[in-house]
């Protein structure tokens, strides 16, 4: 799991210092997606020669690398120039400046490659070259791909194949997931990308509107009734269309062109694994989707299918992005994730804006609608998702069974493809993931689409291949989240989940008192939250004087609150590395009570709902064994606050209560974090979106 970028400038002069500074920057951005080493590919004295720099650690170490090259001409100049770099996450090989991207087919880089994802046939591909002679240099399954291209060249004679045909033919060899970026000394200022499961975009800047055409290289001449079918979809007259729809139109090829009068003028194109590294540059962006080879040369983009295929999507627009660079920088907080947090009252509303109405207790999701019926009528909802988003399926799963009336089962997405669930057509899966682009649920996603069920996503990214290859789903609206631990992406997802439940049940004449409730609940929501923050002072002192020098933090609560220490526990081990162990209240005597004496650390999550008596309960058996829990509890619930260290949140409907008992859990967790001096936006070991299995 790593960040990719390309920067290409056409016919618009730029120094290496500007497009050494543009690769960093995008490369900066995308260092929430890995972070253990760093490096870029630029041209070197001529367009025919390469510079690779690499570093272990940070973008900081890699900017610092180059800066202490005395022989590099900062100050030469390019009227055209292609360079990519890398940010990593390691998988194969340690994180060491060899294992780093990018990858060079030879020590004279006649083709190098930067890589996310995981390549599954590496070692027999690997095999295969060291027998034809092939040495190699690092422990990744990249460099197996930058040598592949070689052969393939090589065995050519360095003749007769374009660059785009070269990487069509790697990468009909390679099995695995992948999003990639190809630059060669034997072909200067092109690049070639493709994506297989991993996220790629190709940004594009220009003063002038843009021409398209199509170029159906498989079936000879251009259609015109093609390109005006691209015009009609995109009035900003740039596009890139192949309909396989009509088979008649069926496209291998589509491209849009330099201008309209056909005449060369100056164009920049980013390539980016995500958004937010283009975002300052430009806001016209085109997905990739699977299998698309993307060809920018002269200042052409070109859209390449890897085979000509049925079933695949038939548009690749240019989108505007509506993404503010102001919204992806940290403002005035120490940490994205400090303010991340605080963001929250804003977040949620962004994610009920114009869909729940106050005044006649409505909810209405657009992208459902058409879908309720076939909903309504399923035979079972099963959740799917993994860490944080999976805890926003438990912490929802029992008001959407009280509102839907209809089973729902959660699961873990890697477990429920290690264990071949079975899923039948009847069934509504729904997956939830704030990237859009975690490998675990999109495979657990494809298992149930290829099993005809019905795919809900909700996710919080647009243009995410959760969002675009589930039948429907709801974006959660919660803005670009940076910090690798999530948060303002959990009370969003459950607030989705809720709106979606509650728009189930509209039918439900019975149950539109509780419709009402909730809705309340989510009207009051923001101020509640809020207030939570208010607090944080309270949280910080707690942290410092009673919980940083603990080894271990046990959090315990029952019903709705289980989720809450679950997600609360998660939050604490990821980015403060104090051991931390969410637990069911109601599994307390069979086993964990074991663990409770006065030296041990608990938090109790002991809000006012109807299982308040059993938490009580679940006190009593803590105190008993001299354990002096913390309680997060309702705010004027002086039965505890007069006797413990508590933490007070505002009441509210049962079902929400999660949402306001996880925030003072968000907050304890950054500050231990910030007090064992965690680099908090980038814990050891994680990426933010895993995209590989
Ligand atoms: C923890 C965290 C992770 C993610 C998990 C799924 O703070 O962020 O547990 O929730 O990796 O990611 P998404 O939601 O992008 O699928």
């Amino acid at each position: 799991m790593c960040g990719i970028f390309a920067y290409l400038n056409f016919l618009t002069e730029k120094d290496r210092k500007f497009i050494i500074d543009t690769l960093t920057t995008g490369l900066g951005r995308l260092e929430y997606r890995g972070y253990d080493s760093a490096g870029l590919a630029i041209d070197g004295a001529s367009e025919r020669e390469v510079l690779i720099y690499k570093q272990v650690g940070k973008v900081a170490a890699l900017k610092k690398l180059i800066a202490d090259q005395t022989d590099l001409d900062v100050k030469k100049t390019f009227i055209s120039h292609c360079g990519m770099a890398h940010t990593r996450w390691a998988t194969h090989g340690q994180p060491s400046p060899v294992n780093s991207h990018p990858q060079r087919s030879d020590p004279n880089g006649e083709f190098t490659v930067v890589h996310n994802g995981i390549i599954t046939n590496y070692k027999e591909l690997k095999q295969l070259l060291e027998k034809k002679g092939y040495a190699f240099e690092s422990d990744t399954d990249t460099e197996t791909v930058a040598k592949l291209a070689k052969y393939i060249w090589d065995s050519q004679g360095g003749k007769n194949i374009s660059f785009t045909d070269l990487i069509k033919t790697v990468i009909k060899e390679l099995e695995g997931a992948f999003a990639f970026i190809f630059k060669s000394t034997h072909f200067p200022n092109e690049v070639v990308a493709a994506r297989r499961g991993s996220p790629l975009l190709v940004g594009v800047k220009t003063e002038k509107k843009l021409k398209v055409d199509f170029v159906d290289v498989e079936f000879g001449a251009a259609e015109t009734d093609g390109i005006e079918a691209a015009s009609a979809a995109d009035s900003n007259g740039f596009l890139a269309v192949t309909d396989t729809n009509n088979p008649k139109l069926r496209r291998s090829e589509s491209r849009a062109f330099l201008s309209e009068d056909g005449l060369p003028q100056p164009i920049e194109y980013f390539l980016a694994s995500d958004p937010s590294a283009v975002i300052e540059h430009t806001k016209r962006v085109l997905y990739l989707e699977d299998d698309d080879i993307a060809h920018i040369s002269e200042g052409e983009l070109h859209i390449h299918r890897l085979r000509r295929d049925e079933g695949a999507s038939a548009i690749r627009s240019i989108e505007t992005l509506e993404l503010e660079l102001a919204a992806i920088m940290k403002g005035s907080f120490d940490h994205f994730m400090q303010k991340e947090i605080y963001e929250q009252p804003e977040s949620v509303v962004n994610t009920m804006r114009g869909r729940v109405n106050f005044d006649t207790n409505k909810v209405t999701l657009g992208g459902l609608k058409a879908y309720l019926p076939t909903i309504r009528r399923c035979r079972r909802i099963v959740f799917i998702a993994c860490g944080t988003s999976y805890h926003s399926c438990l912490a929802t799963r029992a008001i959407f069974e009280e509102l839907t009336e209809i089973p729902v089962s959660t699961e873990l997405a890697s477990d429920f493809l290690d264990r071949k669930c079975p899923i039948f057509r009847d069934d509504v899966c729904v997956f939830v993931s704030q990237s859009g682009e975690t490998a675990d649920t999109i495979l657990a996603m494809r298992y149930c689409l290829e099993r005809g069920a019905l795919c809900v996503g909700i996710t919080n990214t647009v243009g995410s291949t959760i969002s675009r290859e589930s039948h429907c789903g709801v974006h959660i609206n919660a803005g670009p989240e940076i910090g690798v631990a999530s948060t303002k992406a959990y009370t969003s997802q459950y607030i989705a989940l809720v709106m979606m439940a509650v728009q189930l049940s509209e039918d439900r004449i019975s149950l539109s008192q509780r419709r009402a409730e909730i809705i309340d609940g989510l009207h009051r929501l923001p101020e509640n939250i809020k207030q939570v923050l208010a607090g944080d002072v309270n949280l910080q002192t707690l942290a410092r004087d009673v919980l940083y020098k603990e080894k271990s933090l046990l959090i315990m609560g029952r019903g709705f609150q289980h989720a809450t220490c679950l997600e609360g526990a998660l939050k604490i081990k990821e980015i403060s590395y104090m051991h931390s162990e969410g637990i069911l209240a109601g599994e307390l005597k069979h086993g964990p009570l074991a663990l409770i004496d006065e030296n041990m650390p608990v938090i109790l999550v002991m809000t006012r709902d109807s299982l308040y008596p059993k938490v009580q309960s679940a006190l009593q058996q803590v105190s008993a064994r001299k354990g002096e829990p913390i309680i997060i509890c309702n705010t004027g619930d002086t039965s505890i606050t007069q006797q413990y260290k508590s933490i007070e949140v505002p009441q509210t409907v049962d079902c929400l209560q999660g949402l306001l008992t996880i925030i003072p859990l968000q907050l304890l967790s950054y500050h231990l974090a910030v007090l064992h001096g965690v680099d908090v936006d980038f814990p050891r070991n994680l990426a933010k979106s895993v995209t590989v299995e």
